[in-house]
């Protein structure tokens, strides 16, 4: 299938990925972004992209939550990879109001205008936040949703929106429950941003990076380009209904680990400072993702020494100082975004 493809949070870390991908595959790319945590700059190269492969992209500055931009971004669509949202559980927990309205008030606003223009598919950015402090691990998206944090409710929520336009047979929508995600790109500026982007921006710097806890804390890391590899499948699969599936590498990595293959990149010792453990912050995740094996046929092809290696790669041309441990912790309990 080629045709238009609408990214909603295009500028994004994940979302920009994905638009380099489907236009190289050969698809037109439009981009609805509001720029909030998105750049420019991500988009850089996707005009020349679009010339190389054949195709067209298009840029729209606006909100999700506008209909009167939404309802020319999803015209002429052949599917909707609907990814702009406020990701951050730390933010969400500052304005939940906000969080909900974006996250999950845009997916409404999305779904409708989807629906209204006929797009047959519609694949949704979710999280494994939805799944809190799950006590089974790997976890299964049978497992019981426990939403910790405004952002993982809008998360469910927003599910909740897709499966009721696929249930009425409006649509085809994927969920797809992203777990630790990292790559080049991502943002590094926060004290809460993901742990691999934070470790290897400070790396870069020269300085040390803050460890919470122990550092056994377990994660789920999947590389973006494994994540935008299950988005193209989402969009390309012939589906009917609603699906919902883990998007997450399966193995159980600790930070310290982390931290080991960092210097190991490096080529020596990366200072640390341990600070208390985070307030709420789970003790382990890791996804089971068979049923997105099943589904999309989708495997995680990246090694985590090879994700890390390209991520490295892109962080060392780009030193920028950490966020300083001390910042108010989050009461909420996932660390997901
Ligand atoms: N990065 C991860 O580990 C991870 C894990 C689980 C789920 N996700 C989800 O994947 C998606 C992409 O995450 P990311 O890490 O690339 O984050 P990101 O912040 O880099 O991307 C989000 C994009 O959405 C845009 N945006 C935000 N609010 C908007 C609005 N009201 N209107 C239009 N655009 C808006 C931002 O400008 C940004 O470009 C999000 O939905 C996030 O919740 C990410």
């Amino acid at each position: 299938m080629v045709g238009l493809i609408l990214v909603t949070g295009g500028a994004g870390f994940i979302g920009s990925h994905l638009v380099d991908t489907l236009l190289i595959a050969g698809y037109d790319v439009r981009v609805l972004d509001d720029f909030s945590t998105g750049k420019k700059e991500n988009l850089r190269g996707a005009e020349a992209l679009a010339a190389a492969h054949g195709g067209h992209f298009q840029l729209i500055a606006g909100d999700v939550r506008s209909e009167f931009k939404m309802r020319d971004a999803v015209d002429g669509c052949a599917a909707v990879c609907h990814l702009a949202a406020v990701a951050s559980v730390t933010q969400s927990l500052a304005d939940p109001v906000d969080t909900g309205s974006v996250t999950h008030g845009g997916t409404v606003n999305a779904v409708r205008m989807a629906v209204d223009a006929g797009v047959p598919r519609f694949v949704l950015a979710s999280s494994c936040a939805v799944y809190g402090d799950a006590a089974q691990q790997p976890v299964v998206e049978t497992s019981a949703p426990q939403p910790l944090s405004p952002y993982a409710e809008a998360k469910l929520a927003a599910e909740q929106t897709c499966a009721a336009a696929a249930d009425a047979a409006q649509l085809a929508a994927v969920c797809l429950r992203f777990f630790n995600v990292y790559g080049p790109r991502q943002d590094p500026g926060s004290e809460y941003s993901g742990v691999i982007s934070r470790f290897m921006a400070a790396a870069a710097a020269g300085a040390p990076v803050t460890v919470y806890g122990d550092g056994h804390q377990t994660r789920d890391f999947v590389y973006v380009g494994d994540v935008v590899d299950a988005i193209l499948r989402a969009v390309q699969r012939p589906l009917s209904g609603v699906s919902v599936l883990n998007v997450g590498s399966g193995a159980p990595t600790s930070v310290l680990d982390v931290l080991g293959r960092l210097e190991e990149l490096v080529g020596g010792p990366v200072p640390r400072r341990f600070a208390g453990a985070r307030a709420g912050d789970i003790r382990d995740s890791r996804a089971d993702a068979g049923r997105a094996r099943w589904v999309l046929g989708w495997e995680p092809g990246e090694t985590f020494a090879g994700g890390l290696e390209q991520t490295w790669a892109w962080y060392r041309e780009r030193p920028v100082e950490p966020a300083a441990p001390g910042a108010p912790a989050a009461p909420g309990r996932s660390p997901h975004v």
